[in-house]
């Protein structure tokens, strides 16, 4: 709880300087936000670590362990994405097909570093802003730099393009059920988290990242059934990547 105070403080100071483009779900966060501060400063002392050392991190786990990180490979960076998982419907009996995914992804390597309990509620935060730049101009700690893209090449791999570590083009090899808790969506999309995966680089990948681990995901799924939808659906979600290689 402690190590809350400094990134809320930081996070609510940065919403603050731009009201003006609240959301009705953005003011209520925001305020919520403000409260838990009061709530903090009551009891809180800073116990951060210096420095952003990644290699003692570990991975989340859901109630379904995804397999382990492939040996000898060290963790290169952790990120929060923030963007939409696309599906599509060709007919009302169907269900929607995933058809692809695009966002944003936020250098979170120093804050899961500095302040591991936050991490979880992360992407919970990135969810509920409809513009994520709060994120990126953030002040001192709690700052998360556009760090580069996730796309879809094809049907099948996934790219994550970071200007640190190039191209990992990956493809899914596990997927378990997104703890029961997890956010399942915003603003009426509230099918549940999409699920958390193990990817793995094809042959052809050119980038640092083996590995990567998708966790702590908050909305992106889809309806069940096609029924009253239309043909294209895009879902808004956040997740927290794991890089290793
Ligand atoms: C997903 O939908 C968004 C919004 O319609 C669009 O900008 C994006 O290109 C789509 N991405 C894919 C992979 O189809
Ligand atoms: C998708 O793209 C990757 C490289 O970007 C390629 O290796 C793979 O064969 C493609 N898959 C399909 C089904 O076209």
């Amino acid at each position: 709880m402690a190590r809350l105070i400094l990134f809320l403080l930081a996070f609510s100071l940065t919403a603050l300087s731009m009201p003006t483009r609240w959301s009705a779900d953005e003011a209520k966060f925001y305020s919520s936000i403000s409260k838990e501060i009061q709530n903090i400063r009551k009891h809180g002392n800073d116990i951060r670590r210096p420095g952003c050392e990644l290699s003692d991190l570990k991975l989340p786990q859901s109630s379904k362990p995804l397999p382990n990180i492939p040996g000898g490979q060290k963790l290169l960076a952790v990120a929060v994405g923030r963007g939409t998982q696309n599906y599509t419907c060709e007919s009302e009996s169907e269900k929607p097909t995933p058809r692809g995914a695009l966002a944003t992804l936020f250098d979170a390597s120093c804050i899961a570093a500095n302040y591991p309990q936050l991490l979880a509620s992360l992407t919970n935060a990135a969810l509920h802003l409809q513009q994520p730049e709060p994120f990126s101009n953030a002040p001192g700690a709690a700052r998360m730099p556009v760090m580069g893209h996730h796309f879809f090449s094809n049907g099948t791999t996934a790219v994550f393009e970071a200007a640190n570590m190039g191209a990992s083009s990956v493809i899914k090899i596990e997927a378990v059920d997104a703890p029961q808790n997890s956010l399942p969506g915003v603003c009426g999309q509230l099918d549940g988290a999409v699920p958390w995966l193990f990817l793995e680089s094809i042959p052809e990948s050119t980038g640092k990242a083996k590995s990567i681990y998708r966790v702590n995901t908050a909305g992106g799924s889809p309806p069940k059934y096609c029924t009253g939808q239309p043909k294209e659906i895009t879902v808004q979600y956040s997740a927290e990547y794991w890089f290793y290689g």
